[in-house]
Formats: structure tokens, C-alpha cells, sequence
């Protein structure tokens, strides 16, 4: 497959700016974008707070896997993954065979301080437990990343970065 075919994926910790970095890369390079979140929830007819409510975690952990299989299949896409999904058995590797991987490594406490918590299940935590699941998933956003990036000083300069390196 040409490079340029290949998916962007983005992973990192919740409110890294995944869908706002991702939104702006799909304009720039004219390209859809896809959100796994909105993937599932389109699929399962409700939100992932109801998911997580009604289903549990598993279950939604299961339908990621679902939806990493079916976006890994199709290509020229940028691809928003929730900050969960990286640690999804399965998951990357679908993603992998057609995708480039992005690692938006935003500091965990400024992810916190700013987030907006509704919605988001696993953002019902105080600082220092949002702070440690950060740290205990740190190893495998590193294991899949092929690029890692850390410029955060506005959604615009995020995208520069990383279409700096899609033009390497
Ligand atoms: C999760 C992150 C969320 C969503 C779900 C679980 C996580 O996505 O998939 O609430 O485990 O970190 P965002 O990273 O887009 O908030």
C-alpha cells in the first residue's frame, strides 16, 4: 500500500486532544475522520457513559476491538482512538498493518485540569489517580507509537508536527 494510503492513528490519555488534532488533520490532508468512541456509539445506539453504565467495561472494550478491525481494514483515514484502546488485546495490531501511529504525549495533569469529564467515564477520578492510570498505561502508548509527539501549545502547532513528519 503507498505510504500516503496509510491510516494516521492517534492514541494517547484522554483529553490529550486526539479528536480536536484529529479534526484539523483530516481537514488539512482532506481526509474522513473516524472516532472510535463514535464508532461504538453509533453501533450500540447509545453513549459510551451509557455503555459503560447498562454494559460494563468489557463490553466496551470488546466493541473497540470490533471497531480496530474494521477501520484497520480501510485505509486513508484518520483515526481518533480512545485513550483506552491502545490496552484493548487486538487492537493495535489491527490498526497497526495499515497505520501510521501518533502518540499524543500531553502531560497528564494538564489533560486533567482541562478536561471535560462528562462523558467520560474513567475521567470520574481525583488528579493523582488520573496521574497513576497515565502512568500505567505510559509503557504501551510508547510501545506502539512510531512517533511521539509533544507540542501542545495549540491544536495547530500539534497538526504541524505531525504533518512535518508525514512529509518526511
Ligand atoms: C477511555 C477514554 C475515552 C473513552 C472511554 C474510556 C479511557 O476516550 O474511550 O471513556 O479508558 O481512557 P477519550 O480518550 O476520547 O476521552
Amino acid at each position: 500500500m503507498a505510504a500516503d494510503e496509510r491510516n494516521v492513528v492517534l492514541i494517547g490519555m484522554m483529553n490529550s486532544g486526539k479528536t480536536t488534532a484529529g479534526g484539523l488533520l483530516a481537514q488539512a490532508l482532506g481526509r474522513p475522520l473516524e472516532d472510535t468512541d463514535k464508532w461504538i456509539e453509533q453501533r450500540e445506539g447509545k453513549t459510551v457513559s451509557q455503555i459503560f453504565a447498562d454494559d460494563g467495561e468489557p463490553h466496551f472494550r470488546a466493541r473497540e476491538l470490533d471497531a480496530c478491525r474494521d477501520l484497520g481494514q480501510r485505509s486513508g483515514l484518520v483515526i481518533a482512538c480512545g485513550g483506552g484502546l491502545p490496552l484493548t488485546p487486538g487492537c493495535m495490531e489491527a490498526l497497526k498493518t495499515n497505520g501510521i501511529v501518533f502518540w499524543l504525549a500531553r502531560d497528564p495533569g494538564e489533560s486533567y485540569d482541562d478536561m471535560e469529564t462528562s462523558g467520560r467515564p474513567l475521567a470520574r477520578q481525583g488528579r493523582g489517580e488520573f496521574i497513576s492510570l497515565y502512568e500505567s498505561r505510559e509503557p504501551v502508548y510508547r510501545q506502539w507509537a512510531d512517533e511521539i509527539i509533544r507540542d501542545f501549545s495549540s491544536p495547530a502547532e500539534t497538526v504541524n508536527r505531525i504533518l512535518e513528519v508525514l512529509e518526511r
